[in-house]
């Protein structure tokens, strides 16, 4: 089994991208700037929005943070997105989600002008990314596209099988792979598909993002899979001081035996979200950049 490490992908991602921000900075006399807005004290989304800002702070990027009481209404957020829309110093927006029920995450998700959604969430770049046209990509899905070229991993007349149907990861992801020049055969499965088991079975490459714990075992794959775990699931341990460890979608010691390939939780898909992120920010300040000359 070989293990896919998301860590060694994304240092090697984020040092690329750091060079190429020294050189941004030199050439135009300002930084890359991102700007992230969470609404309320979900701790998940604390600690993803933490690690963004880390991130920044590592390649050099500005970045500018607004965290907002829980009660922040619908019409103060879209204030605020529209202000960061016409604010030429910022080349990202990113809303963490999710947000509080009170506010409508689609009307916030279109809201954030196409130019600057770095998150790749935006109606217009959803729709460009299945089109097969340039455009700012799903962080997560990229991610997982990155592991897989970097440890050559073929998707050419592979079948790929996508567990989770999200926005955010799995719809996204069947747009990828299904591209020309990735040619892969995909099959999205869900809470409803039946014969769930017969289906994996056949897959070369797995992709799970259903969001249950271990929800992937042995039993469900065949021999020599290549397993790509988008889940990140805080289950309760009372022997960790936090009172929690994080565990994917897949049963990692069950299944680590029979894969060929498998990325791990921690350590795997969740590091390359954020190196994505940075990522689309760096395209984004290049392509403003060119606009204002
Ligand atoms: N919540 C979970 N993943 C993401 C993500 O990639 N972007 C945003 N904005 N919110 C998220």
């Amino acid at each position: 089994m070989r293990l896919l490490s998301g860590k060694e992908v994304a240092d090697a991602k984020l040092n690329g991208i750091k060079i190429e921000c020294e050189s941004f900075v030199k050439e135009m006399g300002y930084a890359p700037q991102l700007a992230v807005i969470l609404v309320g004290e979900n701790p998940a989304s604390q600690s993803y929005v933490k690690s963004k800002k880390k991130a920044c702070i590592r390649l050099g990027f500005a970045h500018k943070d607004y965290l907002l009481p829980e009660t922040t209404t619908e019409k103060k957020l879209l204030e605020l997105i529209d202000e960061l829309n016409q604010d030429e110093s910022v080349h990202g927006i990113l809303v963490q989600m999710p947000l509080p029920a009170a506010i409508d995450e689609q009307k916030v998700i279109e809201a954030i002008h196409p130019d600057k959604d770095v998150d790749g969430f935006h109606p217009i770049n959803v729709g460009r990314l299945l089109a097969g046209l340039d455009c700012f990509v799903s962080c997560t899905p990229n991610g997982v596209m990155s592991i897989l070229d970097y440890y050559n991993i073929e998707t050419q007349g592979k079948h790929a099988v996508i567990i989770g149907r999200s926005n955010i990861v799995g719809k996204p992801m069947a747009s990828l792979l299904i591209q020309k020049g990735r040619d892969a055969t995909v099959t999205i499965c869900h809470s409803r598909t039946k014969n769930l088991k017969e289906i994996t079975k056949t897959a070369d490459i797995i992709i799970a993002a259903i969001g249950k714990a271990d929800f992937v075992t042995s039993d469900m794959i065949k021999e020599g899979t290549v397993i790509i775990d988008v889940g990140i699931n805080r289950v309760a341990d009372s022997t960790r001081k936090r009172g929690y460890r994080v565990v994917g979608d897949v049963n990692f010691d069950d299944c680590s035996s029979k894969a060929e390939s498998i990325t791990p939780v921690p350590g795997g898909v969740g590091l390359m979200t954020i190196a994505m992120l940075m990522e689309n920010t760096m395209k984004s300040a290049k392509q403003h950049s060119k606009k204002g000359k």
